[in-house]
């Protein structure tokens, strides 16, 4: 299992100190949330951020890029320093197309799916990519409640791609959950608030962990 702390909630005046903090404390992915404020309505922050924190970490910049024309941004987050670039199965671009870019690019792809978003859509993509991103909230916001309701998808996709296969969750999830997510078969843990929201971090990763 993997823990990857989402940078969405840690404090932007001292993101090079949280960003530290959490590798210090053994997360092996930072998540990094990318949105436009059209595919979700909200503006995060873009490629120049990823480039900024890039020459302070080893960590696998997971980049989870909520926005509605990834294609037109994918070459300034690969040279920006993203390991694993994710588009949305809701986005406009072309699906397959811009996951062989990612790849073209030298960089692992992944997709990703809303809560109410059939599992099915992936099979067109199932060779084409290398993480699927399960959302256990609507994208768009930190902070939101874990939505139950994906539990039978996490356990669908896990038996239709395998027992090696990188199935990431996102969203609501902390230390008194996380084992849930684990049951169904997910094996990538993305927390935001339940990180950087606690005033001990490092204490919360722990915890995870320990739980899962
Ligand atoms: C939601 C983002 C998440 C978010 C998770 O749109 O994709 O990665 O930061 O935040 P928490 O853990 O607070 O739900
Ligand atoms: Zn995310």
């Amino acid at each position: 299992m993997k823990i990857a702390p989402s940078i969405l909630s840690a404090d932007f005046s001292r993101l090079g100190e949280d960003v530290a903090l959490v590798e210090q404390a053994g997360a092996e992915y930072l998540h990094i949330d990318v949105m436009d404020g059209h595919l979700v309505p909200n503006i995060s922050f873009g490629a120049p951020i990823v480039k900024s924190i890039r020459p302070h970490s080893k960590m696998v910049f997971d980049t989870h890029l909520m926005i509605s024309e990834p294609h037109r941004y994918i070459e300034d987050f690969a040279k920006a320093g993203s390991d694993i670039i994710t588009i949305h199965i809701e986005c406009e671009s072309d699906i397959g197309k811009t996951l062989d870019e990612i790849h073209a690019l030298g960089k692992k792809a992944g997709l990703a799916l809303n809560p109410d978003a059939e599992l099915s859509r992936v099979l067109p993509y199932k060779d084409k990519i290398d993480m699927l991103l399960l959302m256990t909230v609507y994208a768009g916001f930190g902070g939101q409640k874990y939505i139950p309701e994906v539990n039978p998808k996490i356990a669908e996709a896990r038996a239709l791609f395998g027992p090696d296969f990188d199935i990431e969750v996102d969203g609501g999830i902390s230390a008194d959950n996380i084992h849930i997510p684990l049951s169904f078969g997910a094996n990538i843990f993305v927390a935001g608030s339940a990180i950087f929201g606690a005033s001990d971090p490092e204490e919360v990763i722990r915890k995870m962990r320990e739980k899962a």
